[in-house]
């Protein structure tokens, strides 16, 4: 029996999914000169800036997934000061007629940026012990709190990093259909976070928190601080493992709550927008439902897979990911080679074995479960690999279900397929670039892409047994869609996450019947190709270096 929040996340998804006739209720008008401010800031809190690393680090993006290839840096504040460069900072300024905008290391649904980054710190030289907000603006971090009682011993560096969400801040221009951006853009921060603490040699964990933990622990429940402001919506904390020794045992922090307790607080969160002129109540709604009012189970950290197919590039990870960027048009010519096709799509398979997994995907809740979201492949331009739909199952148990429920479809071991990617062939079939355009609002980069990824979640079933599976699926598909942002780059190709498709109508065309409606659900796309630069936009540096500390 579906409980009451399961039944509320079930109808939130079915009525956020965009229709051919109707999209998701969404604002009727947006005013663009009253978009909500970008950036939030809490005033009165001290700001200590982030030193900016030079370009000086060179490890190679190759070497991120050769264990032990990467001496763990020390924790210094320049090395926290790196990390959440390569996770969150601005990479750049864009500028279009009299349009200026701020873009960053992790992408965004609309650019509209609803994660913030919170760092909890204790034991580091130059910083005091506390609770940080960070800015991305400023490279820097605001005190939020100091800490009456260091975690662990005195002089033991230790480092979480933890996240919310502002729902308004995508809610603004997306409408109901919000929710599902902020959670698919967690999935892309975790994957930010954890690829950045591989170039420094660092593992993360998840700290088994509940959602109202996790809002203490970040100071997010102190009503009198976000008075007039827009509050934000826990996620999730990762702790930073910073020593080679690998812990056995979940990260947990020795009563968390407690660490605050007694802190001097600063700061007042900024109003994002002065006049919002719409309330999208189901947003709260389905929040509400899929919190986690316990904490989750966390198994003991997988021990690091070496990833077997990689991409043939030298370039520095740290470069590749300032590098990377949504492309706005591809070339519709372009043809991928199958060499550089093929570990784009094994970067995807966690090829876990017990205990066992591949970076990314030893980080979060998806370090302790099964893949649930599957990649369906639609084709267009591969070389060796006939036009049509394939489908990856991220983990073997899936396929015999898979197969049940697509029986007509042809099943076929993919042609060219290394051991790594078991890709099934469901469809050949040349004319199914157009069908992707249209089933992805009409954009033209799902047709014009050498390939598109369909997420394919595995849905009801997870979602009966914890409502809170909502998130972590949603947040399954984005980690896959960062993968695939920064792999397209290392294949000198370049990606961008398709948040509006028609989901039914994709489903229909997959050939799910109406019979078990919310068994399998897609929950993304993703667009891979050449891209094409639009040369009306003028780009610039993210921080004038001139003067920085
Ligand atoms: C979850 C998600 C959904 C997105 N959906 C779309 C989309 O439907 N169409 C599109 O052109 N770009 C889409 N994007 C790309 C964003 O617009 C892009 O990430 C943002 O403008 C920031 O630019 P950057 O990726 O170059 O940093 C999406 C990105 C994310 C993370």
């Amino acid at each position: 029996m579906p409980t009451d929040d399961t039944a509320a996340v079930l109808a939130y998804h079915q009525r956020s999914k965009h229709r051919l006739d109707r999209y998701a209720p969404g604002p009727e008008t947006l005013d663009w000169d009253a978009q909500p401010d970008p950036f939030r800031r809490f005033a009165g809190a001290p700001l200590t800036r982030l030193p900016l690393p030079a370009d000086d680090e060179k490890a190679g993006w190759r070497e991120l997934f050769s264990p032990g290839a990467i001496t763990p840096h020390a924790a210094t504040l320049k090395s926290v000061g790196l990390l959440l460069e390569l996770s969150f900072a601005l990479s750049g300024w864009k500028a279009l007629g009299p349009d200026r905008w701020a873009m960053r290391c992790n992408p965004s649904s609309g650019n509209l940026h609803p994660t913030e980054v919170y760092l909890l710190a204790s034991g580091l030289a130059y910083l005091d012990d506390g609770l940080y907000h960070y800015a991305p603006k400023e490279h820097g971090l605001e005190q939020r709190a100091l800490l009456s009682r260091p975690p662990g011993g005195a002089n033991t560096p230790r480092l979480l990093v933890g996240f919310s969400s502002i729902h308004w801040r995508e809610a603004w221009k997306y409408g109901e259909r919000a929710f599902r951006y902020c959670q698919l853009d967690m999935g892309h921060a975790i994957g930010a976070l954890r690829y950045a603490a591989a170039v420094l040699g660092w593992r993360m964990q998840e700290v088994a928190l509940s959602h109202a933990e996790i809002a203490g622990l970040l100071g997010l429940d102190r009503t009198e601080d976000f008075a007039n402001a827009e509050r934000e919506e826990p996620e999730a904390v990762f702790e930073l493992l910073l020593a080679p020794t690998i812990p056995t045992m979940p990260g947990t922090p020795a009563e968390p709550a407690n660490w605050l307790s007694g802190a001097a607080w600063s700061g007042q969160a900024n109003r994002l927008d002065r006049r919002p002129m719409y309330r999208w109540p189901v947003i709260d709604a389905v929040a509400q439902a899929s919190r986690r009012s316990l904490r989750q189970a966390v198994a003991p950290l997988p021990a690091l897979a070496p990833r077997r197919l990689l991409p043939d590039t030298r370039v520095a990870a740290a470069t590749l990911i300032r590098s990377r960027r949504s492309a706005q048009r591809f070339d519709r010519r372009a043809r991928l080679d199958a060499a550089r096709f093929w570990p784009m799509l094994a970067a995807l398979m966690p090829q876990t074995g017990e205990g066992l997994a591949t970076i990314p995907w030893d980080a979060g809740s998806m370090a302790n479960m099964k893949p649930a979201v599957h990649a369906v492949l639609f084709a267009h331009r591969i070389d060796g690999l006939e036009p049509g739909a394939y489908l990856l199952p991220r983990h073997a148990s899936a396929l015999p279900a898979l197969q049940a429920a697509l029986p007509h479809l042809n099943w076929r071991p993919a042609e060219g397929a290394p051991p790594e990617v078991p890709l099934h062939e469901l469809v050949q079939n040349p004319a199914l670039a157009g069908t992707l355009r249209t089933l992805s609002c009409h954009q033209a980069i799902a047709a014009d892409a050498v390939f598109v990824v369909a997420m394919l979640a595995e849905f009801k079933a997870p979602l009966g047994q914890a409502p809170g599976r909502y998130r972590e699926l949603l947040q399954e598909a984005g980690l896959m869609g960062q993968v695939l942002y920064l792999e397209a780059e290392a294949a000198g190709l370049r990606g961008t996450g398709i948040g509006c498709y028609f989901d039914d109508p994709v489903h229909e065309l997959l050939g799910f019947t109406g019979k078990a409606p919310d068994t399998w659900q897609v929950l993304y796309h993703f667009s891979v190709g050449l891209p094409v630069a639009d040369a009306r936009i003028t780009s610039f540096p993210p921080y004038d270096q001139e003067a920085r500390p």
